[in-house]
């Protein structure tokens, strides 16, 4: 804690000097690595840096209005947000393809970034949240093609008209300093100590094409799980991930004396230290029956729960 306390005070001193009268952008998304930059850029900066939240139609519930009320309201940040859902559901209609999603959602994320920063034409620093396992990571992607199973995207690759000089003020620390860090900056356990949400969002926890209308299905699925995972107990310190998944056929069932044909929703919890090898999450049976009752009987249009009973390997985390 100490040693944090003094990076802290050390990357102020650092980012003033470096920033001085100018003006910084950084892409907020709302996960640890984006928000600690955040915190620790406007204790040094204040007012002099802007986020840039883009809701891209694929968050979960509730994402965009606590992103809004922590950094806006709480801290006091400039923050922009950009309503940009529109703009990427309709770049993945009829889209299947989970690769194709993937580059579809990052290059959309790109040019909605681009069009926010062209905006900004002021500021001089790009900002990011960077941390010391991101380098080592893209130094061995680069070097090695088959390190990279899946496209992972984060923020990079801007358009040459767009010049900024990078701010990487987490590039040093590992994702536990990251996390310390934030504490002492007054964020929440609900942000230093989130579970990993990956870059596509919802958009790789829906198979199939995507939908408005089956995506808020998805949403309203997945925070039931999150929420009884966090009532359990188990959601900050048990599981690495837990989180729902939308199987988009559907199967037949009975409720009272109706006969239903309905959507699927499979749930998955794993428990992992990095995310490499993930174990299923032996789940309370009771635990796993109240979420099942209580996505049927509250989300409308969903007939049928699963649980996925698959490691990583041969599993994957994410089913795309
Ligand atoms: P998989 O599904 O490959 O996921 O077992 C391993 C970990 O990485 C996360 N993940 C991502 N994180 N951008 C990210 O920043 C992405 O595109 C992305 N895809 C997967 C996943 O949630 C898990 O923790």
């Amino acid at each position: 804690a100490w040693t944090m306390a003094s990076f802290i005070a050390r990357s102020i001193e650092d980012i003033r000097s470096r920033v001085g009268d100018d003006e910084v952008i950084l892409g907020l998304s709302g996960g640890v690595d984006s928000s600690v930059a955040a915190a620790l850029l406007h204790r040094a900066i204040g007012k002099q840096l802007t986020c840039i939240f883009v809701d891209n139609g694929l968050l979960r519930k509730n994402e965009a209005t606590s992103v809004q009320k922590l950094f806006g309201e709480n801290f006091q940040m400039n923050l922009r947000t950009v309503d940009a859902a529109e703009r990427f559901l309709s770049q993945l209609v009829d889209i299947e393809e989970p690769e194709q999603k993937r580059k579809i959602i990052g290059r959309v994320f790109v040019d909605v970034f681009a069009d926010a920063a062209r905006d900004m034409r002021r500021a001089r620093f790009l900002a990011q949240g960077t941390t010391y396992p991101d380098v080592i990571e893209s130094a061995s992607i680069n070097g090695n093609p088959s390190a990279m199973i899946k496209s992972h995207h984060n923020v990079g690759g801007l358009p040459p008209d767009l010049k900024f000089l990078l701010l990487e003020p987490l590039a040093q620390l590992f994702k536990d300093e990251v996390r310390e860090v934030g504490r002492q900056l007054g964020l929440p356990q609900s942000v230093v100590d989130r579970q990993p949400f990956p870059g596509p969002g919802l958009g790789v926890r829906h198979l199939g094409p995507v939908t408005k209308k089956t995506l808020d299905i998805l949403r309203e699925a997945d925070a039931v799980m999150v929420e009884e995972i966090k009532a359990a107990g188990l959601y900050y310190h048990k599981l690495w991930q837990a989180f729902a998944i939308f199987i988009p056929m559907r199967t037949v069932g009975v409720m009272g004396d109706l006969r239903t044909y309905e959507y699927i929703i499979a749930l998955r919890a794993v428990e992992s230290t990095d995310g490499m090898t993930a174990d299923w999450a032996d789940l309370p049976h009771d635990l796993l029956q109240r979420i099942s009752s209580r996505i049927i009987n509250e989300v409308r249009g969903v007939n049928r729960v699963v649980y996925d009973v698959t490691s990583k390997p041969p599993g994957t985390i994410e089913w795309e």
